[in-house]
This record gives structure tokens, sequence and C-alpha cells, in this order.
């Protein structure tokens, strides 16, 4: 039993925030930007947010993948993000799509999240509970990023991505193999913390949690973690580098990318890249970039891609996929 991805679908708000745009209320510019991190402009919702996205991002994939809504039997969204504590995105998603024969949840693990879900997907499918699912990647950071801390804000946008897997007996074809990790230890590199609502009992005020990052340190840990991570799969499947198409990396630094290329032997060529357009959309950035590699044609049956990500948690993960 293999799961397949027999659909893609990616959304981003239609309104964009350039670098330019953002040198007009806060002390950067578009040179400083562009140069350490690639981006030049970024997706921001300017009202409705996740529960949105994630359901445009859905009913694009089920389009291509041909498949009716009530023939979903389960959905999983990725995200840190949703409009609600509950109900799960998952939920709410399959509420717009009227995708009454699904179970829908939400699982947690930031940037590496849409990894983290597929992975979670296929171990599913592979006990034959589910035949045919829906996996997204969304988040609306632009909701808790600090607008007055220019060494995050600038970094981030929102968007939603999404895939429709079968679960197929036969063919080679599908999730090879997958890896996810996480280290607690390291959890204060990449926070961002609960609002509080203030407390009755303690006193305490309502306060608002924002991304905070020690940003050298994710970019150590990126660089080092997701090679290795990305080894190790290629070893156990016994596929070598050479063999792999596209290498799909979340999109957090352009210059992260480069590393990873650097330490992996591989050119840039091999790591397709969008951050350039839409920032840092965390657990949507690898949805989004499969789907346009998927809508540009560039991805033909038999070709093998690895799709790798990294986040907070700190979390980590890779997946060998034969399209
Ligand atoms: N515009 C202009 N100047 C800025 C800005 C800005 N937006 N942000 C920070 N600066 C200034 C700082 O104030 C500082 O000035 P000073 O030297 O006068 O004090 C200077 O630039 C350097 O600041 P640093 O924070 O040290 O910047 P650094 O060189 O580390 O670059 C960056 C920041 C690009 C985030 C870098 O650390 C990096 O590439 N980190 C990788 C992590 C990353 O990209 N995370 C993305 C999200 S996490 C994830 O997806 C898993």
């Amino acid at each position: 039993m293999k799961t397949v991805i027999i659909g893609t679908g990616s959304f981003a708000p239609p309104r964009v925030v350039t670098n330019d745009d953002l040198a007009e209320v806060m002390d950067t510019s578009d040179e400083w930007i562009r140069t350490r991190t690639g981006i030049e402009q970024r997706h921001i919702s300017d009202g409705p947010g996740t529960t949105w996205m994630a359901a445009e991002a859905a009913k694009l994939a089920l389009k291509d993948a041909g498949v009716e809504p009530e023939d979903i039997d389960i959905i999983i969204a990725a995200t840190t993000t949703a409009d609600n504590c509950f109900p799960s995105a998952a939920c709410e998603v399959q509420g717009i799509l009227g995708a009454g024969n699904a179970v829908g949840y939400d699982v947690s693990a930031a940037c590496s999240g849409f990894i983290f879900a597929l992975h979670t997907m296929d171990g599913l499918m592979r006990t034959g509970a589910y035949e045919t699912g829906l996996v997204i990647g969304v988040d609306n950071l632009s909701k808790v990023v600090d607008w007055s801390d220019r060494s995050t804000c600038v970094l981030f946008g929102d968007g939603a991505g999404a895939a429709v897997v079968r679960a197929c007996e036969d063919g080679d074809r599908g999730l090879l193999c997958g890896r996810i990790g996480s280290d607690g230890r390291k959890a204060s590199v990449l926070t961002c913390q609960a609002r509080t609502m203030g407390n009755l009992l303690t006193g305490t005020k309502p306060e608002p949690g924002y991304i905070a990052m020690e940003g050298q340190e994710v970019f150590k840990f990126a660089v080092k973690k997701v090679p290795e991570c990305v080894e190790s799969l290629l070893k156990s499947a016994d596929t070598d580098m050479g063999e792999v198409k596209y290498l799909i990396l979340h999109q957090a630094n352009y210059r992260i990318c480069e590393s990873i290329a650097k330490r992996l032997k591989i050119s840039m060529d091999k790591i397709p890249m969008n951050i350039d357009r839409y920032g840092n959309t965390s657990g949507a950035t690898i949805p989004i970039l499969l789907d346009e590699l998927n809508r540009q044609g560039k991805l033909h049956r038999g070709d093998r891609v690895v799709l790798a990500g990294f986040g907070a948690g700190l979390t980590w993960g890779a997946l060998l996929v034969e399209w």
C-alpha cells in the first residue's frame, strides 16, 4: 500500500505587500530584506484568515484530483495559526467543503507541519483505514508577528497549500519513505507564546504573544539538520541524490537553501524557490511550492522528489516521493 498524491492546490490572499511598502512604515529597506533572505514581497490577509485560505487551496486540490468532497475520508491540517482554539482548522474546512464523510483534525509542527501531516497521513493510509485524504499546510502568520519588530516581521507571509492523497495497492509511485524529528531542548530558539486572556484569580492582564526568533541559531540548526535528515532518508531508500529531481525545501530563507545545497553537494537548479514572491508562509511553503511545480508541468510520472522542512519545536522532517 502506498500513499499517492493525486492533486494539489494553493492559495494566497490577493493583497501583496512589497519590501518597499514595508520600508514606508518601518526602518527597513528592500536591499536589506532581499540580500539577507531572498524575499521581495509577501501576501497578507486583510481580514479572513486560516480557514478561508485553507478551504480555497483545498477546493483547487480537489478539482485537480477530480475528487468530490464527500469522497474524502480524512482531513489533516498543519497549522499553528488556526482561526480559533477550537474547532480545528481541519473541521472548519470540512464544514465549508461539505466533506460529511471525513474525520478532520490539526497537527502542530510549525514550519515542518506539512511534512508531519503528510507523514501521519501516510501511516494511517498504510493501515488500510482510509482511502482518500486531504492534507493541508496553512498559516496566517501576519496576525502573530510583532509589526514593531523589524527583525522578524519582514520575513513572513500568509498562504495555504493542499494535497489530495489516495491509498494505492499497486505500483511504484507514492510516498516511499519519511523521517521526522524534534528537539524540545531547543524550543526557546523559535517561539510564539500563547496569548493570555487575563486571569480572575491572579489578576494577570491580557497579553498578546508574538513570534520571537534567534535567527542565527535557526540558521545553524537548519543547515545542519536538514542535510543530515535528507541523507539518512535517501540512504534508507537506497536512493542516490542524483536520482532526485527536486529537493522541495521549506522556504524560510534563500541563504539557508543555498547552504543546504552546498552541504548536499547539489546545484540550486534542484532546489525550486518561490520565497521571493511569498516570504515564509510557515506550514504552507512546501505545499504551495509543490502545487506550483505540479501546475507548471514540471513533475512527471516516475520523478523522485524530496520534500523537507524545519521549524519551531525544533522540528524537522523529509519525505521521498515518487510522482
Ligand atoms: N531591516 C533593516 N535592518 C534590520 C532588519 C530589517 N528588517 N532587521 C534587523 N536589522 C538590523 C539589526 O537591527 C542589526 O543592526 P545592528 O547591527 O545595527 O544592531 C542588523 O540588522 C543585524 O541584525 P541581526 O538580527 O543580527 O540580523 P542577521 O544578520 O542575523 O539576519 C536573519 C537576520 C536574516 C533573520 C538571519 O538571522 C537569518 O537568515 N536567520 C535564519 C532564520 C530565518 O530565516 N528564519 C525564518 C523563520 S524561521 C523558520 O521558518 C523555521
